[in-house]
């Protein structure tokens, strides 16, 4: 760790990248099943063992007090998690965080847009892969499109500041929706990111290598009927962003296998259970929780093992779609 001119402390890694950013899963259970995320048939951490709320904040705190000023809150659907909004209520009291986000499959935000936008919550990102109702169901396996598109909708309204839409793309499945997407977004004054899927827990009945398709070829697919303008514009995350001519939205690409951004890799993760990730890609990591629950009322001991953490940060990840070894860690235990 090192100080700032102004004694703010600093998180800083072994190759000198500085930690500003936390994403924050608060529960890895969903009430979807995405293919690429999660097999059929999950098994689920026993909620005895998930972090409380206070120690979720309490994390948080202390964080920002370590010169984090950018918190993330995921999944899993971190809207399934009873008593939830606490956690935001904490955290966008927080002067030091400047930007409190979410991370939803948005089938709850009918009942909780509003009151997040209450807490502070300043960017919500919304993952929708399709429009048409039956491959929203077969991609989700039990989900209703409507949901989620009420679920925009209630976020639109809102007034945050930011209102985006992740999307994966995958070959056969939903590659002819790559206009209608970007259209929905922009129509409603959206930015878009489509990520690269990556290979994260394995999954029986689902491909990956088969159904990659690279943001390049995805940006092919656009360019075909928009003019797209490259900006350096960045929200403090992995994508890489394009205008179309004479829209002000966003067009955004998290491309990990075709343009590795880890060199710029400015945050680490809490899992539900209170693991810090050091790397989404790598199994790096202490266990948080055991320190913060030895250590209710003293924060000391929290801040040296999240100092100390910083040196087992990798160089980035080793995702390979073809390969055997695969990290077994699905995506809703760390939510992206
Ligand atoms: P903003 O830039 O703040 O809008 O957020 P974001 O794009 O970082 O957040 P979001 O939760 O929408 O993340 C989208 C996806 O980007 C995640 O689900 C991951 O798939 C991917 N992603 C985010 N951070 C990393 C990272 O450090 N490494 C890799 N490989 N992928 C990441
Ligand atoms: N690869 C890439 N993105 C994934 N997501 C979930 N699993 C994967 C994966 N294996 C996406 C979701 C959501 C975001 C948090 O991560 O669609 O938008
Ligand atoms: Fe749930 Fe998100 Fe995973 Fe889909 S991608 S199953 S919505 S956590």
């Amino acid at each position: 760790m090192n100080t700032s001119t102004d004694n703010t402390p600093r998180l800083v890694d072994r190759f000198g990248r500085e930690i500003k950013y936390l994403r924050i899963s608060v529960t890895d259970r969903c009430d979807l099943r995405c293919v690429y995320c999660m097999s059929e048939d999950m098994k689920f951490v026993p909620r005895a063992q998930l972090l409380t709320l206070e120690e979720i904040s309490r994390i948080g705190r202390i964080f920002a007090d370590l010169g984090v000023n950018k918190i993330r809150i995921t999944g899993g659907e971190p809207l399934t998690r009873q008593n939830v909004i606490e956690v935001f209520k904490q955290l966008g009291k927080l002067e030091k965080i400047n930007d409190l986000t979410l991370t939803t499959n948005g089938t709850q935000l009918k009942r909780f847009a509003k009151d997040l936008h209450k807490t502070g919550v300043s960017r919500i990102n919304i993952s929708l892969d399709t429009l048409q109702a039956d491959k929203f169901r077969k991609i989700t396996r039990i989900g209703h499109l409507s949901r989620t598109l009420a679920g925009i909708d209630a976020a639109l309204d809102a007034g945050f500041k930011r209102v985006k839409l992740n999307t994966v793309i995958m070959k056969n499945h939903n590659d002819d929706e790559v206009i209608d997407l970007v259209d929905f977004a922009n129509e409603r004054g959206m930015d878009i990111s489509f990520i690269e899927e990556m290979p994260l827990g394995i999954i029986g009945d689902h491909d990956r290598a088969e159904t990659h398709m690279s943001s390049d070829e995805i940006l092919d697919v656009i360019r075909k009927k928009y003019e797209l303008i490259p900006t350096t514009e960045t929200s403090g995350g992995p994508a890489r962003y394009f205008r179309r001519s004479g829209n002000n939205n966003r067009i955004g690409f998290i491309s990990p296998h075709s343009h590795n951004f880890c060199e710029d890799c400015n945050r680490v993760r809490l899992t539900a259970e209170g693991r810090l990730l050091l790397c989404l890609g790598q199994e790096h990591s202490i266990d948080l929780r055991r320190v913060v629950r030895s250590h209710p009322i003293d924060d000391a001991p929290v801040r040296e093992a999240i100092i100390a953490a910083m040196d087992l940060k990798p160089r980035g990840h080793d995702f390979d779609l073809n390969s055997q070894t695969v990290i077994l860690r699905h995506m809703n235990s760390t939510g992206g």
